[in-house]
């Protein structure tokens, strides 16, 4: 199990991050991985320059555009969840 933070303080919650982590919550229960990643929000993250926070295990990411979630889902969740496993 390993977690998924997305930040959901003022700057990143302007920028989408409601719909970024409903997309999220969406996917994870779809593909079955329930089991093997958890979803929760944050405070910010102190990197509030650019999109959305997001922090995969060690490592914190920017989605710049919460419309197109999946893609970031498949671009930086996936190949972290294999990566683990
Ligand atoms: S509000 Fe999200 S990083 Fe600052």
């Amino acid at each position: 199990m390993f977690t998924v933070v997305v930040c959901v303080g003022s700057s990143c919650y302007v920028r989408g991050s409601e719909k970024l982590a409903e997309t999220f919550e969406r996917l994870i229960r779809e593909r079955g991985l329930d089991s093997r990643v958890e979803l929760t929000g944050a405070f910010c993250m102190e990197q509030c320059s650019m999109g959305v926070s997001v922090r995969i295990g060690e490592q914190t990411f920017r989605c710049m555009d919460p419309g197109d979630a999946e893609s970031f889902f498949d671009q930086q969740v996936m190949p972290y969840l294999t990566a683990v496993s």
